[in-house]
Formats: structure tokens, C-alpha cells, sequence
């Protein structure tokens, strides 16, 4: 598998902006993930957290990260080159919880949070009285609307989505959203940066899941309800999709990996919105391990246990 990253140093520059500042807000999987690519492709970042504590835990979790990555790309060079492209990635990473403060000079901001339109809308109102009228916004929101989540702001014609893909050092795809009022300027804007981070860019309109989660969701649901009528064991539905479709993971193994919490308010939010679309019905199963902390791969158990 190749590597997305990319060992060179500019910014993005299209029209009049040039895309050197960018603030991540959330440092979860995703945004952790965001930040460090964006970091390695030599831009400044600013990753915004709750707490210290979780702030402490994302940048721990960049360094292991940023370590796999290193592994890989220098295997055949000496190890100080190794240790000079972490720590210079490193250095690019600046983390606060002051999320005012963090944007007075952002060109982008990318936001990873909860996958919750009322926290999201929370958010970006702040944001849009705080920040320059330069900064583009985008939302990494896996199946809410980027339109409603922007309906909060002044700034729709500089607003979008950029959904990456977990995890995000190793996914080398970028689905760019626009919406209506998205300009053709930021879209650009957006699509340079992409490919500046060493991504490919597709874009999609603004429609539920976009292109992967509107194919990958109802697929791992189904998975989900074969087991549910006990049609088959978790570990025989990954196997087969594994050895005979050719998948890197197994449908179940995967909603661990993206996060049964995710799952759930993905499926939530669609099936509130469009209640006689049965392929997007919530689950069971993903919602008693979600209601038990279960979350899958980051917090240790999920329909695997990771813990031993
Ligand atoms: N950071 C850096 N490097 C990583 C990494 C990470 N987080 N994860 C894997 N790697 C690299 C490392 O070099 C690793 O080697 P080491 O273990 O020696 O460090 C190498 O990849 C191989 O990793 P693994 O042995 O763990 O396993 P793998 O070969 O199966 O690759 C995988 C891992 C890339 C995750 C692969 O299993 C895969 O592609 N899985 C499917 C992921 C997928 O479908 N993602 C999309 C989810 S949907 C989504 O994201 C959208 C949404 O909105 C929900
Ligand atoms: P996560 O639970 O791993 O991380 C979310 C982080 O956001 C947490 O660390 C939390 O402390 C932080 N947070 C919450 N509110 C905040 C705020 N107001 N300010 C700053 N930080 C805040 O979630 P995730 O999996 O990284 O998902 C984040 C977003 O990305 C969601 O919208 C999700 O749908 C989307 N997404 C997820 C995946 C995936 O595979 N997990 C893939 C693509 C997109």
C-alpha cells in the first residue's frame, strides 16, 4: 500500500488565498489524523481540544502515527533522517483549547468534532464572529448535510465539505462537497489543498453520505443484521468478506474501526430524516454497545475485544 504523505514544504495557493494556516478543530481519529498529514505536507497547524488531557492523548497519538509513517518512508535511509521528519512534523503541530484564539489567523479551518448538528452549529457560530473573513470553513461530517450544519453562518461562500477517510495518514482520498453557495474560488481553494496534502480529490454534492458512506454504511448495516438474525458469527462475515470480496477488513471489523458511536449517529440522523429508507433503520446491536461504552477500536472493545 502506498503512502499518502508527502515530504515537501509549500502552501496552497490559488487566486488571492494561500492556504499556510490551517486549525483543526477536534483531535479524535480524524482530526488527529487531519492535522498530522496537513503537517507533513509542511503547513502550520493548530489542533483545538476540549481539555488538555485528550489534547495530550491526540498528540501522543500523532507521534505513534508519525512513527509508522517514518517506518516506512526511510527504511532504507539512516535513522537520524527518520527522527529529523517526525520532529520537524511535530513542530508544525501547535494544540490549544482556546478555540477563539486559535483562528484570529487561520486561512482553513477544518472541523472533526462529535458528529452532532447542534454542537457543530455551536461551533461554527463562534467561529464565524471570530474568525477573518479570509478563513474558509469546512466540515469532515460523515453524513450530516453541509448545508445545514454552514446555515449558521456569514460565510456560505466560503464553506464546504472535506471528508477524509480513516485512517487518515494511510486513505488517500478526499471527497470535496460544495454547496450552492460555495464559491468557485474556495472550491478551488479546497481541491489545490487536497492534492497539496497528497490526497485525490473527488467531488460529490451535498447528499447523505456523499460517495463511500452512501455505498459503505448500508453496507456494514447489513452485516450488522445478518448477524442480528444470526445468519452467520461476527468473525465467519468478516472472513468472507475479507477472502472472497477482497476487502482490507471485514464489514464488522470496520464499524469497530470507525467507531460504533459514529456508526450509530450516522444511521440516527438518516433514518430521522428519511424514516421509510429501511437499509438506514439504527441497529440493535451497535446501540447496546454504544449505551455500554463499546465504541470499537478506541476504547478498547466493540464487537472485538482489543484489550488482551
Ligand atoms: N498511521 C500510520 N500508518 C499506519 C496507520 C496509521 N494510523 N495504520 C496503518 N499504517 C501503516 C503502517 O505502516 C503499518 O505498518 P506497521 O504496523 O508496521 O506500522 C501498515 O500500514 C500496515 O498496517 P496493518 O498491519 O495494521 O494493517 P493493514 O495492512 O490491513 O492496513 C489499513 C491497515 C490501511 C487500515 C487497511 O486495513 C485498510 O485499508 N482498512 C480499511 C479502512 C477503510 O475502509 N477506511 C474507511 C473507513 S470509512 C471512513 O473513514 C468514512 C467515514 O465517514 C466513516
Ligand atoms: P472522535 O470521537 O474520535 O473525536 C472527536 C473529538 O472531538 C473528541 O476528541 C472530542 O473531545 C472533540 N470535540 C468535541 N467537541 C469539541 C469542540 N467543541 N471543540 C473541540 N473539540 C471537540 O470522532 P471522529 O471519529 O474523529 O469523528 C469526528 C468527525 O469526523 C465526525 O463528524 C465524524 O462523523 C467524521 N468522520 C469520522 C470518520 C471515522 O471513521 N471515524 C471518518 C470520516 C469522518
Amino acid at each position: 500500500m502506498s503512502f499518502s504523505v508527502l515530504k515537501r514544504s509549500f502552501s496552497t495557493t490559488v487566486g488571492k488565498n494561500a492556504i499556510k494556516n490551517v486549525v483543526v478543530i477536534g483531535g479524535g481519529l480524524m482530526g488527529s489524523g487531519i492535522a498530522q498529514v496537513t503537517a507533513q505536507a509542511g503547513q502550520n497547524v493548530t489542533l483545538v481540544e476540549v481539555n488538555g488531557d485528550i489534547l495530550k492523548k491526540a498528540e501522543s497519538n500523532i507521534g505513534v502515527s508519525l512513527g509508522r509513517v517514518a517506518k516506512k518512508l526511510f527504511k532504507d535511509k539512516p535513522a537520524s533522517e527518520a527522527e529529523k521528519f517526525v520532529n520537524d512534523t511535530k513542530s508544525r503541530i501547535k494544540g490549544t483549547t482556546d478555540v477563539k484564539s486559535a483562528v484570529t489567523d487561520a486561512d482553513l479551518v477544518v472541523e472533526a468534532i462529535i458528529e452532532n448538528i447542534d454542537i457543530k452549529h455551536k461551533l461554527f457560530k463562534t467561529l464565524d464572529e471570530t474568525a477573518p473573513a479570509k478563513t474558509l470553513f469546512a466540515s469532515n461530517t460523515s453524513s450530516l448535510s453541509i448545508g445545514e450544519i454552514a446555515s449558521v453562518t456569514n460565510r456560505k461562500d466560503r464553506f464546504g465539505g472535506l471528508h477524509f477517510f480513516n485512517p487518515v495518514p494511510m486513505m488517500r482520498l478526499l471527497e470535496v462537497i460544495r454547496i450552492p453557495e460555495t464559491s468557485d474560488e474556495t472550491y478551488k481553494s479546497f481541491m489545490e489543498w487536497g492534492k497539496a496534502i497528497g490526497k485525490t480529490c473527488v467531488t460529490c454534492k451535498d447528499t447523505p453520505g456523499f460517495i463511500v458512506n452512501r455505498l459503505l454504511v448500508p453496507y456494514m448495516a447489513e452485516a450488522v443484521r445478518l448477524y442480528e438474525r444470526g445468519d452467520a458469527s461476527v468473525k465467519d462475515i468478516d472472513v468472507a468478506m475479507k477472502l472472497g470480496a477482497g476487502y482490507p477488513m471485514g464489514p464488522l471489523e470496520l464499524a469497530d474501526y470507525v467507531g460504533l458511536d459514529t456508526t450509530h449517529f450516522i444511521l440516527q440522523g438518516w433514518h430521522k430524516k428519511m424514516p421509510s429508507e429501511k437499509l438506514f433503520n439504527t441497529l440493535k446491536t451497535v446501540e447496546k454497545l454504544v449505551k455500554e461504552g463499546k465504541l470499537g477500536v478506541k476504547s478498547g472493545e466493540g464487537f472485538y475485544n482489543y484489550k488482551k
